[in-house]
Protein backbone atom coordinates (compact mmCIF):
# COMPACT_ATOMS: atom_id res chain seq x y z
CA UNK A 1 0.00 0.00 0.00
CA UNK A 2 1.65 3.80 -1.05
CA UNK A 3 1.01 6.36 1.26
CA UNK A 4 -1.82 9.01 1.15
CA UNK A 5 -1.34 12.51 0.54
CA UNK A 6 -3.27 14.68 2.17
CA UNK A 7 -1.55 17.86 3.83
CA UNK A 8 1.40 18.74 1.37
CA UNK A 9 3.54 21.62 2.94
CA UNK A 10 6.47 23.62 1.36
CA UNK A 11 9.66 26.05 2.42
CA UNK A 12 9.58 28.18 -0.56
CA UNK A 13 13.18 28.91 -0.23
CA UNK A 14 15.66 30.29 -2.59
CA UNK A 15 14.19 33.24 -4.42
CA UNK A 16 17.18 35.77 -3.28
CA UNK A 17 20.18 33.43 -4.65
CA UNK A 18 17.77 32.80 -8.08
CA UNK A 19 17.74 36.62 -8.44
CA UNK A 20 21.66 37.33 -7.23
CA UNK A 21 22.83 34.18 -9.98
CA UNK A 22 20.68 36.40 -12.87
CA UNK A 23 22.10 39.76 -11.82
CA UNK A 24 18.83 40.73 -10.60
CA UNK A 25 17.70 42.30 -7.25
CA UNK A 26 16.00 40.00 -5.11
CA UNK A 27 12.81 41.28 -5.34
CA UNK A 28 12.92 39.69 -8.98
CA UNK A 29 13.47 36.79 -7.27
CA UNK A 30 10.43 36.76 -4.98
CA UNK A 31 7.78 37.78 -7.95
CA UNK A 32 9.08 34.85 -9.69
CA UNK A 33 8.43 32.79 -7.24
CA UNK A 34 4.87 34.24 -6.91
CA UNK A 35 4.26 32.77 -10.25
CA UNK A 36 5.15 29.62 -9.19
CA UNK A 37 2.90 29.60 -6.38
CA UNK A 38 -0.32 29.78 -8.70
CA UNK A 39 1.12 26.87 -11.31
CA UNK A 40 2.04 24.50 -7.96
CA UNK A 41 -1.24 25.46 -6.36
CA UNK A 42 -3.11 24.18 -9.44
CA UNK A 43 -1.09 21.22 -9.66
CA UNK A 44 -2.44 20.60 -5.95
CA UNK A 45 -6.09 21.29 -6.87
CA UNK A 46 -6.08 18.18 -9.86
CA UNK A 47 -4.56 16.00 -7.48
CA UNK A 48 -7.30 13.31 -6.11
CA UNK A 49 -5.61 12.88 -2.75
CA UNK A 50 -4.19 16.46 -1.25
CA UNK A 51 -6.78 18.16 0.66
CA UNK A 52 -4.29 20.64 1.88
CA UNK A 53 -1.33 23.11 1.23
CA UNK A 54 0.22 24.66 3.15
CA UNK A 55 3.58 27.42 1.71
CA UNK A 56 5.68 29.20 4.09
CA UNK A 57 5.13 32.86 2.87
CA UNK A 58 6.74 34.95 5.49
CA UNK A 59 8.32 33.82 8.89
CA UNK A 60 8.34 35.52 12.24
CA UNK A 61 12.14 35.86 12.00
CA UNK A 62 11.78 37.61 8.39
CA UNK A 63 11.09 40.76 9.85
CA UNK A 64 14.81 41.23 10.42
CA UNK A 65 15.46 41.64 6.69
CA UNK A 66 15.99 45.20 5.45
CA UNK A 67 13.13 47.15 5.73
CA UNK A 68 12.42 47.54 1.83
CA UNK A 69 12.63 44.10 1.08
CA UNK A 70 10.08 43.29 3.98
CA UNK A 71 7.51 46.59 2.21
CA UNK A 72 8.44 44.80 -1.34
CA UNK A 73 6.94 41.00 0.37
CA UNK A 74 3.85 42.48 2.14
CA UNK A 75 2.90 44.68 -1.47
CA UNK A 76 3.66 41.58 -3.78
CA UNK A 77 1.81 39.61 -1.16
CA UNK A 78 -1.50 41.99 -1.14
CA UNK A 79 -0.78 42.24 -5.52
CA UNK A 80 -1.13 38.50 -5.53
CA UNK A 81 -4.01 37.89 -3.71
CA UNK A 82 -6.11 40.62 -5.08
CA UNK A 83 -5.04 39.12 -8.52
CA UNK A 84 -5.22 35.42 -7.57
CA UNK A 85 -8.93 36.03 -6.92
CA UNK A 86 -10.41 34.45 -10.04
CA UNK A 87 -7.78 31.39 -9.80
CA UNK A 88 -9.14 30.67 -6.26
CA UNK A 89 -12.78 30.87 -7.52
CA UNK A 90 -12.11 28.96 -10.83
CA UNK A 91 -10.10 26.24 -9.28
CA UNK A 92 -12.11 25.65 -5.88
CA UNK A 93 -9.93 26.51 -3.80
CA UNK A 94 -10.62 27.71 -0.42
CA UNK A 95 -7.47 30.67 1.37
CA UNK A 96 -6.66 30.54 4.58
CA UNK A 97 -3.97 31.85 6.65
CA UNK A 98 -1.77 30.54 9.50
CA UNK A 99 0.76 32.92 11.89
CA UNK A 100 -0.30 36.50 13.18
CA UNK A 101 -1.33 38.35 10.89
CA UNK A 102 -1.79 41.52 13.53
CA UNK A 103 1.34 43.60 12.99
CA UNK A 104 0.32 43.69 9.00
CA UNK A 105 -1.13 47.17 7.29
CA UNK A 106 -5.08 47.14 7.84
CA UNK A 107 -5.40 47.31 3.69
CA UNK A 108 -3.20 43.71 4.14
CA UNK A 109 -5.09 42.62 6.56
CA UNK A 110 -8.61 43.68 4.29
CA UNK A 111 -7.83 41.92 1.59
CA UNK A 112 -6.57 38.75 3.69
CA UNK A 113 -10.30 38.69 5.03
CA UNK A 114 -12.23 39.11 2.22
CA UNK A 115 -10.36 36.92 0.56
CA UNK A 116 -10.80 34.33 2.94
CA UNK A 117 -14.40 34.96 3.27
CA UNK A 118 -15.24 34.82 -0.70
CA UNK A 119 -13.16 31.54 -0.54
CA UNK A 120 -14.73 29.99 2.26
CA UNK A 121 -17.20 27.74 0.38
CA UNK A 122 -14.59 26.36 -2.11
CA UNK A 123 -13.67 22.39 -1.23
CA UNK A 124 -11.23 21.26 -3.73
CA UNK A 125 -8.21 22.08 -2.25
CA UNK A 126 -7.29 24.59 0.54
CA UNK A 127 -4.34 26.47 0.34
CA UNK A 128 -2.66 28.31 3.50
CA UNK A 129 -0.07 30.81 3.52
CA UNK A 130 1.76 30.72 6.21
CA UNK A 131 2.17 34.70 6.57
CA UNK A 132 4.34 36.02 9.72
CA UNK A 133 4.24 32.70 10.92
CA UNK A 134 6.51 30.91 13.43
CA UNK A 135 5.67 27.46 15.00
CA UNK A 136 6.98 27.99 18.77
CA UNK A 137 4.53 31.20 18.51
CA UNK A 138 1.61 29.20 17.31
CA UNK A 139 2.24 26.64 20.12
CA UNK A 140 2.72 29.42 22.44
CA UNK A 141 -0.53 30.76 21.52
CA UNK A 142 -2.50 27.60 21.25
CA UNK A 143 -1.41 27.05 24.99
CA UNK A 144 -2.50 30.08 26.17
CA UNK A 145 -5.85 29.45 24.19
CA UNK A 146 -6.56 26.24 26.15
CA UNK A 147 -5.82 27.94 29.29
CA UNK A 148 -7.88 30.88 28.76
CA UNK A 149 -10.87 28.39 27.41
CA UNK A 150 -10.67 26.67 30.36
CA UNK A 151 -9.35 23.27 28.40
CA UNK A 152 -7.07 21.03 30.09
CA UNK A 153 -3.79 20.75 28.24
CA UNK A 154 -3.54 17.66 26.58
CA UNK A 155 -1.71 16.86 22.40
CA UNK A 156 -5.35 16.82 21.15
CA UNK A 157 -6.14 19.93 22.41
CA UNK A 158 -2.97 21.88 21.59
CA UNK A 159 -3.19 20.37 18.22
CA UNK A 160 -7.15 21.52 17.94
CA UNK A 161 -5.73 24.84 19.28
CA UNK A 162 -3.50 25.73 16.11
CA UNK A 163 -3.72 28.12 13.73
CA UNK A 164 -4.19 24.92 11.82
CA UNK A 165 -6.51 22.03 13.20
CA UNK A 166 -6.22 20.77 9.90
CA UNK A 167 -3.81 18.09 9.82
CA UNK A 168 -0.98 16.93 10.28
CA UNK A 169 1.65 17.12 7.24
CA UNK A 170 1.94 14.14 5.31
CA UNK A 171 5.24 15.49 3.19
CA UNK A 172 7.12 18.41 3.57
CA UNK A 173 9.44 20.02 0.82
CA UNK A 174 12.24 22.40 1.16
CA UNK A 175 13.55 23.92 -1.77
CA UNK A 176 17.17 25.72 -2.65
CA UNK A 177 19.50 22.40 -0.80
CA UNK A 178 18.96 24.18 2.62
CA UNK A 179 18.23 21.50 5.53
CA UNK A 180 16.54 22.78 7.89
CA UNK A 181 12.60 23.40 9.65
CA UNK A 182 13.11 27.46 9.83
CA UNK A 183 10.62 27.55 12.69
CA UNK A 184 8.09 25.54 10.14
CA UNK A 185 4.90 23.51 11.77
CA UNK A 186 7.46 21.68 14.59
CA UNK A 187 4.32 20.19 15.87
CA UNK A 188 2.20 19.17 12.72
CA UNK A 189 5.41 17.01 11.33
CA UNK A 190 6.18 15.11 14.02
CA UNK A 191 5.77 12.23 11.87
CA UNK A 192 6.19 14.29 8.34
CA UNK A 193 8.41 12.42 5.48
CA UNK A 194 10.88 14.99 4.17
CA UNK A 195 12.54 15.65 0.90
CA UNK A 196 15.33 18.74 0.09
CA UNK A 197 15.56 19.39 -3.52
CA UNK A 198 18.44 22.03 -4.30
CA UNK A 199 16.05 23.36 -7.19
CA UNK A 200 15.77 27.30 -6.25
CA UNK A 201 11.59 28.10 -5.43
CA UNK A 202 11.17 30.17 -8.82
CA UNK A 203 12.83 26.65 -11.07
CA UNK A 204 10.27 24.41 -9.08
CA UNK A 205 8.59 23.13 -11.29
CA UNK A 206 4.69 20.56 -11.38
CA UNK A 207 7.18 17.76 -13.05
CA UNK A 208 9.51 17.66 -9.77
CA UNK A 209 6.61 17.80 -7.49
CA UNK A 210 5.55 15.00 -9.07
CA UNK A 211 8.58 13.09 -9.09
CA UNK A 212 8.86 13.77 -4.98
CA UNK A 213 5.39 12.51 -5.06
CA UNK A 214 6.25 9.05 -6.60
CA UNK A 215 9.20 8.84 -4.07
CA UNK A 216 6.87 9.80 -0.79
CA UNK A 217 4.62 7.20 -2.00
CA UNK A 218 7.33 4.42 -1.80
CA UNK A 219 8.52 5.78 1.41
CA UNK A 220 7.93 3.59 4.25
CA UNK A 221 5.68 5.33 6.78
CA UNK A 222 5.88 3.81 10.62
CA UNK A 223 4.65 5.73 13.16
CA UNK A 224 6.56 4.48 15.65
CA UNK A 225 5.33 1.18 14.48
CA UNK A 226 7.09 -2.00 12.80
C1 LIG B 1 12.28 32.60 0.27
O1 LIG B 1 13.37 33.03 -0.46
C2 LIG B 1 11.20 33.64 0.35
C3 LIG B 1 11.07 34.28 1.67
C4 LIG B 1 11.69 33.94 2.77
C5 LIG B 1 10.12 35.37 1.75
P1 LIG B 1 14.55 33.82 0.22
O2 LIG B 1 14.27 35.28 0.14
O3 LIG B 1 14.84 33.32 1.58
O4 LIG B 1 15.76 33.48 -0.76
P2 LIG B 1 17.25 33.15 -0.34
O5 LIG B 1 17.22 32.07 0.68
O6 LIG B 1 17.83 34.42 0.22
O7 LIG B 1 17.91 32.74 -1.61
C1 LIG C 1 12.14 30.24 5.58
O1 LIG C 1 13.14 30.72 4.73
C2 LIG C 1 10.96 31.15 5.52
C3 LIG C 1 10.25 31.18 4.25
C4 LIG C 1 10.48 30.44 3.20
C5 LIG C 1 9.17 32.12 4.21
P1 LIG C 1 14.33 31.62 5.26
O2 LIG C 1 15.18 31.90 4.07
O3 LIG C 1 13.81 32.79 6.00
O4 LIG C 1 15.05 30.65 6.29
P2 LIG C 1 16.55 30.65 6.85
O5 LIG C 1 16.81 32.01 7.42
O6 LIG C 1 17.45 30.37 5.68
O7 LIG C 1 16.57 29.55 7.85
MG1 LIG D 1 16.03 31.86 2.33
Amino acid sequence: MSNILRHLAIIMDGNGRWANERGLRRTKGHEAGAEVVREITKYCVNHTEIETLTLYAFSTENWKRPKVEVDFLMHLLEKYLSKELDTYMQNGIRFDVIGDISPFSSKLKDTIQKTKELTKDNHKLTQLLALNYGSRDEIVRAVKRCIDNGVEITQENISKSLDTPYSDIDLLIRTSGEQRLSNFLLWQMSYAEMFFTDTYWPDFTTTELGDIIDKFKQRDRKFGGI
